[in-house]
């Protein structure tokens, strides 16, 4: 994208606006750049580099939005709107993408929304922009902008959003792992990588002697579904209090933007999981391996690891090297689960 700015001989204005933040050591030469990060590795790594973030989408009006969207179509989609929203009258837009993401698709849509875009393709992406003529057609913007707006799977009362694991359906390994989850959990127990919150619910609603819950995830959007796909389960005083009162304290159910790569601050009596094992595109079954690890680390004497994960994928064996008495409790065409105590 910078390189694209430079190539192009494009005036870098005074302020400049990133959604989809990543740093970048040409961008120190900006002066006033904001982020605005959904997930919090790369939000950290932001952070690392110095730059100012958002941890809203903030609302104001900039002379220049880069956009580096995600993975999913209704999520692209939506994030050149949330861009042009943002855009001040005059100013431009610079999105950039792997081809493997779809750029050529998502390049026309956002030509078919402002007329004509300028491009570039190298290494294997492609970086277009365009600026606004006051001829944009504002109805496409307004209805991809609705695609980014909370939806309900259908059949579920889960609310998800555009871009997180799995928007549109119940993951079937979580599914798997939720009816094979002994109702004899108890303490405090966690779930690492809670996405939208299913195997959360799904432990809050099986497991009655579960004393507090802790939901660990990368992905502020995720989380935030999370808190109202649970908040049924919260008591009464949490669910009246105000929405921007931080009610936690006074709940059994914690929400924590947050790497799990990391560690974690506490230690558990059970730990729930569907490691991911993407990162952006690629595969990284290393980032599973990872969650395995923290989660050994986390787990009490007594502790117990229930984890789902596709059968091809190789975390037997970091199990096997951990000392915890391991074993495969259930496998099906895709899946597997793998039950493990820390004796
Ligand atoms: C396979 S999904 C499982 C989601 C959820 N538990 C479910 O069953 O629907 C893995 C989740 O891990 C999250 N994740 C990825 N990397 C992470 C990281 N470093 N720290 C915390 N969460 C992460 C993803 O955003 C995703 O929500």
């Amino acid at each position: 994208m910078l390189a694209f700015s430079a190539e192009h001989g494009l005036a870098v204005p005074a302020r400049a606006l990133f959604l989809g933040a990543e740093p970048h050591p040409a961008l120190a030469e900006w002066p006033e750049i904001l982020g605005w990060q959904p997930l919090k590795p790369r939000a950290d790594a932001w952070d690392r580099a110095g730059f100012a973030r958002s941890d809203d989408l903030p609302e104001a009006t900039w002379p220049l939005v880069l956009v580096l969207p995600g993975k999913s179509r209704d999520e692209t989609l939506a994030w050149f709107a949330l861009a042009r929203e943002r855009l001040e009258p005059g100013g431009r837009i610079i999105a950039a993408m792997p081809n493997t993401a779809g750029a050529g698709r998502f390049e026309k849509d956002f030509a078919r929304a402002t007329g004509s875009v300028t491009s570039l393709q190298k290494h294997k992406c492609r970086a277009f922009h365009t600026i606004d003529n006051g001829s944009w057609n504002e109805t496409l913007f307004q209805d991809w902008r609705a695609l980014g707006n909370p939806r309900e799977i259908p059949g579920t009362p889960f609310l998800t959003q555009a871009g997180v694991f799995s928007s549109d359906h119940i993951d079937p390994g979580s599914q798997l792992l939720a009816d094979h989850l002994p109702a004899s959990l108890r303490g405090n127990v966690t779930d690492l990588g809670a996405g939208w919150g299913f195997l959360s619910d799904a432990a809050l609603r099986r497991c009655p002697k579960i004393r507090r819950i802790d939901l660990f995830e990368a992905d502020a959007r995720a989380l935030a579904c999370a808190r109202r796909n649970l908040a049924h389960h919260q008591p009464e005083v949490v669910r009246l209090s105000s929405p921007t009162c931080d009610a936690d304290d006074q709940s059994h159910i914690h929400f924590h933007w947050h790497d799990v790569t990391a560690g974690l601050p506490d230690t558990y009596d059970a730990i729930l999981m569907n490691p991911p094992f993407h990162t952006g595109q690629a595969t990284d079954v290393d980032l599973g391996r990872a969650f395995i690890k923290t989660a050994i680390s986390s787990l009490r004497r007594g502790g117990k690891l229930l984890l789902v994960a596709n059968r091809q994928l190789p975390y037997e064996a970091v199990l096997e090297t951990s000392g915890l008495a391991w074993r495969k409790i259930a496998e099906e065409k895709t899946y597997k689960l793998l039950f493990a105590e820390k004796r």
